[in-house]
């Protein structure tokens, strides 16, 4: 506690210092004060008066722009994240070779690379070759995605992906997060999420919300490919199932084992979610956007990328006192957790190949197939959840852990069934 006080102290004394000593670009808000207006009171503008452009913000704000524009830099091995969480051009598939079987029966079995700089959205979903249910995958991809929404309503989720990606222009640009409003607000623009923060009453901090605009679990609306949240019970992993259980829903249905499996995607918000950081109400972008000084100019970096490129910068505030060593505890926690992961996935394997053998060879009863077909799905859907939340577990060790742990005696149930046959 003493110690807190005197950091929280010694803060205090460097953010006088450094007000003092350095100009701003924009005058900083309070970290993580609620915006006052209330999302539904929100205005959308006109789709004539929208700005999407970012270089028309540059002449206002030069420094946040050029550090948004490096988004485009990420693909650079020279950078120093860790190479597990980090943003290094990086071919699942390749590193992780069970997941051909883990995924077998849908695209990402054949084509999974690692995530890449925000700039790089729209021209990588452009040129992904796994199949697309719609111009509803263009959601999370375009700042153009509610202009489009404007002009198509409800239908724009089930059109063609392909012509419909040829009406925009642009990727995640400033208007993504805060419309026509750079630095005045966050605002929120992803049709899905307004819909579902409203009809949830949910406003995470502005830190927060700006992300999981996208940085979320999701299915689409069998009916209309519409995006959709499974947070109808909570944003829990067991929650979530649960929802998903209750709706009879899977992704697909895997060729060996015939178990209607659930697929997982980027679930940064549902792991960040009651996470050691976050008890501290320490916000996606305080971490990835943090406060930084040039040429004695302050603002806020908008080069959404690993932190542990910004070390002094993201974590320095609390963890100043061990701020060489700090890249090292993360990768610590990431490289137990990879452990975890790989353990996992060589079980499932064997899981998935010798049920699929004893179904083959007739060697089980009706109740025995379902028995074991459900015991698949859990402990695929926890591997799933740790394995596609791009952290490697440092957003939150404990539930990542937690997690890993439950997939393991799920499929070590199935795997002694299997065995006593
Ligand atoms: C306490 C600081 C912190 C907070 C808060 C935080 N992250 Fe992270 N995040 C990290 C670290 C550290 C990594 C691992 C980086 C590495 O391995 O190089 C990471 C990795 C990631 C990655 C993988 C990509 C990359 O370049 O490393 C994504 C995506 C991500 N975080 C998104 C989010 C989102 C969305 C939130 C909020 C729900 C969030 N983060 C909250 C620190 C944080
Ligand atoms: C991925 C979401 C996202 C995008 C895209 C984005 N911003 Fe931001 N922006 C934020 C967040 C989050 C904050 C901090 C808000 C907070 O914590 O209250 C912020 C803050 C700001 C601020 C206030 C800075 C300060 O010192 O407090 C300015 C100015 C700004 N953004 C301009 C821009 C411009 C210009 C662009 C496009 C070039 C842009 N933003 C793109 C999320 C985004
Ligand atoms: C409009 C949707 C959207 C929003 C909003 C968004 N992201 Fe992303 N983010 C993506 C997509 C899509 C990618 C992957 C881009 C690619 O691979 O081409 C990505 C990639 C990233 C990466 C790089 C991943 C890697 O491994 O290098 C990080 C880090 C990240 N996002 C963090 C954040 C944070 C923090 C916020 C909030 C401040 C945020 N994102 C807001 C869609 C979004
Ligand atoms: C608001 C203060 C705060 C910020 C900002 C913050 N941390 Fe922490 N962090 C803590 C506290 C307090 C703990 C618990 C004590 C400890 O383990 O050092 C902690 C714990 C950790 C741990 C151990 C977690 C575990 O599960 O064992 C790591 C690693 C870590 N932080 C890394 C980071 C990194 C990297 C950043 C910046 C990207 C960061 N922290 C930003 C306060 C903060």
């Amino acid at each position: 506690m003493k110690r807190i006080k005197f950091v929280i102290g010694l803060l205090t004394l460097l953010a006088i210092v450094l007000m003092i000593s350095c100009t701003r670009e924009t005058p900083a808000p309070e970290p993580n004060e609620p915006p006052d207006e209330d999302i539904s009171k929100v205005e959308i503008p006109a789709p004539e008066n929208m700005i999407i452009d970012p270089a028309d913000w540059e002449e206002k704000f030069p420094l946040v722009y050029t550090s948004f524009m490096k988004t485009s830099t990420m693909g650079d091995d020279t950078a120093e994240d860790s190479g597990l969480g980090g943003s290094q051009p990086l071919d699942y598939i390749e590193k992780y070779p069970n997941i051909k079987i883990l995924y077998e029966g849908i695209g990402f079995a054949k084509e999974y690379y690692q995530a890449r700089g925000h700039f790089y959205a729209l021209e990588d979903v452009a040129n992904i070759s796994r199949p697309k249910g719609g111009a509803s995958c263009l959601a999370c991809k375009t700042a153009e995605y509610e202009k489009l929404y404007a002009k198509f309503g409800d239908e724009l989720a089930s059109m063609d992906f392909q012509k419909t990606i040829q009406e925009v222009e642009f990727g995640i640009t400033c208007y993504t997060c805060h419309r026509n409003t750079p630095g005045e607000s966050i605002q929120t623009t992803t049709v899905h999420f307004n819909e579902f923060a409203d009809m949830l009453k949910l406003d995470p901090i502005p830190g927060n919300k700006a992300c999981a605009q996208c940085h979320v679990e999701y299915y689409f609306d069998e009916e209309n490919n519409s995006v959709l949240l499974p947070w109808g019970n909570g944003t829990e992993i067991a929650e979530i199932e649960e929802y998903y259980d209750e709706m009879d829903f899977s992704d697909w249905v895997h060729p060996r084992t015939g178990t209607p499996l659930i697929k997982v995607q980027h679930p940064e918000t549902e792991m960040y979610t009651g996470s050691l950081h976050a008890s501290m109400k320490v916000s996606c972008a305080d971490c990835h956007m943090p406060r930084v000084i040039e040429d004695g100019k302050e603002y806020k970096s908008h080069w959404v990328t690993s932190p542990l490129k910004t070390p002094n910068e993201s974590c320095g505030r609390c963890h100043s006192n061990e701020i060489d060593t700090l890249p090292e505890r993360v990768e610590a926690i990431q490289t137990e957790i990879e452990q975890m992961e790989v353990d996992v996935s060589d079980m499932l394997v064997k899981l998935i190949i010798d049920f699929g053998k004893a179904i083959e060879d007739k060697k089980l009863t009706d109740q025995q197939i379902v028995q074991l077909r459900d015991l698949h799905r859990k402990a695929q859907y926890r591997w799933d959840f740790v394995f596609v939340e791009n952290s490697t577990g440092f957003h939150n060790r404990a539930k990542a852990t937690e997690a890993l742990n439950e997939a393991k005696s799920y499929a070590q149930e199935a795997l002694d069934i299997l065995q006593g046959l």
